[in-house]
């Protein structure tokens, strides 16, 4: 982990946030290439979700939300974790960290941060959610708080997508937006933030029918993140045992992949039932009903969620990807990420700058970057240049010779994963990228 946390930072990728200050914790900034990976996985999923499929619509609810959402969610009286602080180093713990020895609030436990005994109190529920005051007056009623999922955003507008977008249930809302949680556990990168962000869908469906739409959604979503080219051998599905089980889930699954750090989740399941639309119209007073315009039948739908963090699937992405291996004695390091979701498709290499090479790859990096994200880079050595793209993950690097200005206008293509270079006529060259670079 330490040496992808490295890269990322070297490339590019992640930084922590305010590094300059010290950093603050469990909150980390996209770089220039993160931000492209992180842009590529959400569009894919928007196509997969709402493009591709009749029965979705998009939404793009307000973080800020009223704050009896959240009391009506459940999440004010019950998304807590319960923790221990210590009295002598001021730090705080969840209350099952098996770094603590001990039992929390008796003396024989131990601070697992100061080493001091008996200083840790006995657990406490602490909830997750940030508040924040909304208006002039810093006063109970007017505490809200940011959201901490993206999905009561759908629930609250369910009745104005249903009207205004004319679905019929079965029909689903799909959102991708940032959601807050004040994590105590921390680490491990960007798999446990405090700000990250969520790509979630409510699938609206008839009571009865939520199993079948249960099972079918595991499998859609399964085969979405096995496209995404993680090895099927760090991929499995997880059901959750009833202990598990969210306050607002009948059932559910985790898709889990292999981190450096063990199997964790990174998207989740749910049969959430009508759990969450008869607490809005208990709390709201407003009807929430569907009428069945088949049957005349009145009915609260029953939701089956698919949620991923976006955060999350780049930091699988990013671990599947990383390799290191020797070539010609030297050890190479590239991320062998999907094409579709390279930060950068193609980078156009002058091999030297003289000889009218530097303007040709000019001209080929313009007519390229029209269509594709190109970068062009004519500083170094080749060998240096092509290591720096192996490490971004770029598919291709196309290199402008003397043979291309002197001789037949091609130019060479360098695959990033079969070191393999080919001659491409220039004037062919988005063809050629195109159809590699699909899928
Ligand atoms: N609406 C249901 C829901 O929020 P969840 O299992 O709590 O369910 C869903 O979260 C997904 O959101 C997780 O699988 C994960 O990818 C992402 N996620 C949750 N908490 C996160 C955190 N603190 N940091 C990064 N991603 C997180």
């Amino acid at each position: 982990m330490d040496k992808l946390v490295s890269l990322a930072k070297r490339r590019g990728f992640v930084f922590q946030s305010s590094e300059i200050y010290g950093g603050l914790g469990s909150v980390w900034d996209y770089g220039p290439l993160g931000a492209e990976l992180k842009a590529n996985i959400k569009a894919r999923w928007w196509r997969s979700m709402v493009h591709e499929r009749e029965d979705i619509e998009g939404l793009d609810a307000a973080i800020l939300m009223h704050p009896k959402v959240w009391e009506a969610s459940g999440h004010v009286a019950g998304f807590t974790d319960p923790l221990v602080d210590c009295k002598h180093c001021k730090n705080r713990f969840r209350a099952d960290d098996p770094a603590i020895k001990g039992t929390p609030g008796q003396p024989d436990a131990q601070c697992p941060v100061c080493g001091s005994k008996g200083t840790l109190t006995a657990p406490r529920l602490f909830n997750l959610m940030f508040k924040t005051f909304m208006g002039p007056v810093e006063e109970a009623a007017a505490q809200i708080y940011l959201r901490p999922e993206t999905a009561q955003g759908i629930y609250v507008n369910y009745l104005n997508v249903l009207q205004s977008s004319r679905q019929r249930i079965p029909f689903g809302i799909a959102q991708i937006g940032k959601a807050f949680r004040n994590e105590i556990t921390p680490g491990n990168f960007t798999f446990r933030t405090r700000e990250f962000e969520q790509m979630e869908m409510q699938f609206f469906v008839k009571p009865g029918s939520d199993e079948g739409w249960f099972d079918f959604w595991r499998e859609e979503r399964l085969k979405w993140v096995q496209g995404l080219g993680l090895r099927p051998e760090r991929l499995r599905l997880h059901r959750h045992g009833p202990t598990e089980l969210a306050h607002y889930a009948k059932d559910a699954y985790d898709i889990q992949y292999e981190f450096p750090f063990g199997w964790n989740e990174f998207e989740g399941i749910h049969n959430r039932a009508d759990f969450d639309l008869s607490r809005h119209q208990q709390f709201s007073g407003k009807k929430l009903e569907y009428l069945d315009p088949a049957t005349n039948e009145r009915f609260i739908p029953y939701v089956v969620e698919t949620s991923a963090g976006a955060d999350r699937t780049a930091l699988a992405v990013l671990c599947d990807a990383y390799h290191e291996e020797e070539v010609a004695g030297e050890t190479r390091v590239v991320l062998r990420l999907h094409p579709a979701l390279a930060p950068i498709k193609v980078a156009v290499l002058p091999l030297v700058n003289k000889d009218g090479m530097p303007e040709f790859a000019r001209r080929v990096f313009d007519d390229l970057r029209k269509h594709v994200n190109a970068f062009h880079d004519d500083s170094g050595s080749i060998g240096r240049r092509y290591r720096r793209q192996d490490e971004a993950g770029t598919p291709f690097a196309v290199t402008v010779d003397g043979q291309s200005v002197a001789e037949d206008g091609t130019v060479t293509v360098r695959s990033r994963d079969t070191l393999q270079q080919e001659r491409v006529a220039a004037a062919q060259l988005l063809d050629y990228l195109s159809s590699r670079l699909r899928g």
